[in-house]
């Protein structure tokens, strides 16, 4: 560990409820001093209202302020910005925009798992629609269509018909719905099972794995209604046991790692790999790579974690993974349910004061912040669709729930203008 005077700084880039959980669990190293948030939220201290697009003015203020600094959401990743502090020499934790690729475009990832035989659904690459379509009507239903770049979580239509199939493919290649993100589009097979979300720390050549995680993605209860960036989340996933977590740790995160040094771009920083554990084999195949932390299955995580987390991110900066013992865990099950502004992911109210927050004290509670905002006033407002991550542990995944439900029902903003679903882990109970 650092000696006093020696600890670091930290920025961490992004806003949501996966930043404040992130700094919130790195508040607690001993090797930390401050921890500054870009953009942040009203849940964190010490913001810089700094737009991360402006890599310049972000890499005066790491430099200036001695920070490492660790980057939460992709789109700074897909536009370069470890690539730009690499270049001045700065510290950050995450993959360089040639490695981010692995989510930034959808078409070199599926390519890249065929060719590592990295197994993920049959599927078919296509830039003109007409092709499109031929393909679609060719094939037996239950398709996926998604879009090849980055569409905030949007981009992936599951289909049912191939009526579906054919009006995503509309939406995306003639109504251009993610402007050029849907320029060229996969067609996948739809496949059936469980989800599992399975993190690793990466520094291009080793990697430590996190706990298991699963995410709920659709808006209602009962996987019902739009896709969303999460509703909730739950770890770890029983159904994941220790040999099916040595075939994940060998079958696709080792040839994933092995696949992009060989490339000339080794991967550092959180690889998330969204699975499904087939229904019927139950083998898991890769339904997409995200190369950052996966929100809300931080949360979950964050809250489990015993080891502390700041020397494996300066391992993985280092080079020096395979010098790091394996993570420790808190036995408990954590569950995290995310409180919503009705509508979303649609349209929704903004600017509404968040009641409750003053009434709520647990140890085994943690409420991070997504859209809000503090005034000067210290009053709390809503400022986005996901607000607020009410994250509880407990000795199982029953009594994680109920602690984090009962701190939810006793939030809310305006005349009941906050949605949150009800069944977060309840089908693994
Ligand atoms: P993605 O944006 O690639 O993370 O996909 C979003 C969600 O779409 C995944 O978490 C799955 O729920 C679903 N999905 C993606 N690909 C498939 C597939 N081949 N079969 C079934 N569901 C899929
Ligand atoms: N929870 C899904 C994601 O972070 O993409």
């Amino acid at each position: 560990m650092h000696p006093i005077g020696r600890k670091k700084n930290l920025l961490i880039i992004g806003s949501g409820g996966r930043e404040h959980a992130l700094g919130w669990k790195l508040y607690q190293s001993d090797c930390i001093k401050e921890i500054f948030y870009s953009p942040g939220n009203g849940g964190t201290e010490r913001n810089i209202p700094i737009d991360y697009s402006n890599f310049d003015k972000i890499m005066k203020f790491a430099a200036g302020n001695n920070c490492e600094t660790i980057v939460g959401p992709e789109s700074p990743l897909a536009e370069g910005i470890v690539d730009e502090f690499m270049k001045r020499g700065l510290r950050i934790f995450g993959p360089v925009k040639a490695a981010a690729k692995l989510e930034s475009s959808k078409v070199f990832s599926k390519q890249f798992m065929k060719r590592e035989g990295i197994r993920t659904a049959p599927f078919a690459v296509f830039s003109s629609y007409r092709d499109a379509e031929d393909y679609v009507k060719s094939q037996a239903e239950g398709l996926v269509i998604k879009a090849d770049g980055l569409a905030s979580g949007k981009g992936v239509i599951v289909c049912r018909t191939q009526q579906q199939a054919v009006q995503a493919l509309r939406v995306m290649m003639l109504d251009k719905k993610f402007a050029d993100a849907g320029n060229k589009v996969v067609v996948e097979k739809r496949l059936t099972g469980k989800e599992v979300s399975y993190i690793a720390i990466c520094d291009g050549i080793s990697f430590v794995p996190l706990a298991t995680s699963r995410d709920h993605k659709r808006a209602h209860d009962n996987d019902k209604g739009a896709n969303t960036g999460g509703m909730g989340s739950y770890s770890p996933v029983h159904a994941v046991d220790r040999k099916l977590e040595a075939q994940i740790n060998n079958d696709i995160i080792e040839p994933t790692i092995r696949g992009m040094k060989h490339l000339g771009s080794p991967f550092t920083g959180f690889l998330y790999a969204g699975l499904m554990l087939d229904g019927q084999n139950g083998l898991p195949y890769v339904l997409e790579f995200n190369v950052r932390m996966g929100d809300p299955e931080c949360q979950a995580l964050m809250v489990r974690m015993k080891s502390d987390l700041y020397p494996y991110l300066e391992a993985a900066i280092d080079r020096k993974l395979d010098h790091m013992p394996p993570i420790k865990w808190n036995k408990e099950s954590a569950v995290c349910v995310v409180m919503a502004s009705k509508g979303y992911p649609g349209k929704h109210k903004r600017g509404q004061e968040i009641y409750g927050l003053n009434f709520y004290s647990s140890k085994n509670v943690s409420i991070f912040h997504a859209g809000t905002r503090k005034e000067s006033t210290g009053r709390l407002l809503t400022a986005g669709g996901r607000v607020l991550s009410v994250t509880a542990t407990g000795q199982d995944l029953d009594s994680a729930r109920k602690k984090a439900y009962n701190t939810v029902r006793n939030l809310g903003w305006g005349h009941g203008e906050e949605h949150y679903r009800t069944d977060i882990g309840l089908s693994a109970v």
